[in-house]
């Protein structure tokens, strides 16, 4: 299994949701986050300027599927996501060693499906 963690501007948020509604995600963790990237959290880059890291409101989606469907996924929120500017986000995916359903005690993919 994979989490598929994407750092998104809060404003795709609706447009990202959309997208993976219409791909059939159900599960999924949504929490308003601060961070910086390449630009350190700057938008435009003055000379001489940047001495500290600048923190920017962002959005963290974190879905975990089965190995099979994480390059869907991201590639979905990519498309959802993207403006062509600075600051579009990213997409992390990580490696799930285990899940358990509290509820009935299923595990591995049949407690995330
Ligand atoms: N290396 C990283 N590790 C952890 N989180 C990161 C990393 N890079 C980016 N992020 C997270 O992703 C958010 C968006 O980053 P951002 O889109 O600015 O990335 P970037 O690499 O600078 O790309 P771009 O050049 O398009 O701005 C950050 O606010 C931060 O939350
Ligand atoms: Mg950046």
């Amino acid at each position: 299994m994979i989490k598929v963690e994407a750092l998104i501007r809060p404003q795709k948020l609706e447009d990202v949701k959309a997208a993976l509604s219409e791909i059939g995600i159900k599960g999924m963790t949504v929490t308003e986050v601060r961070g910086s990237g390449k630009q350190k959290g700057f938008t435009q880059t003055y000379r001489g300027a940047e001495y500290t890291v600048n923190l920017l409101q962002k959005v963290k989606i974190e879905i975990v599927v089965p190995d099979s469907e994480a390059r869907t996924i991201a590639n979905a929120i990519v498309e959802a996501a993207r403006t062509g500017e600075i600051g579009d986000g990213k997409i992390f995916l990580i490696p799930v060693a285990e899940v358990i359903r509290i509820r009935t005690g299923e595990d591995g993919e049949s407690a995330i499906s």
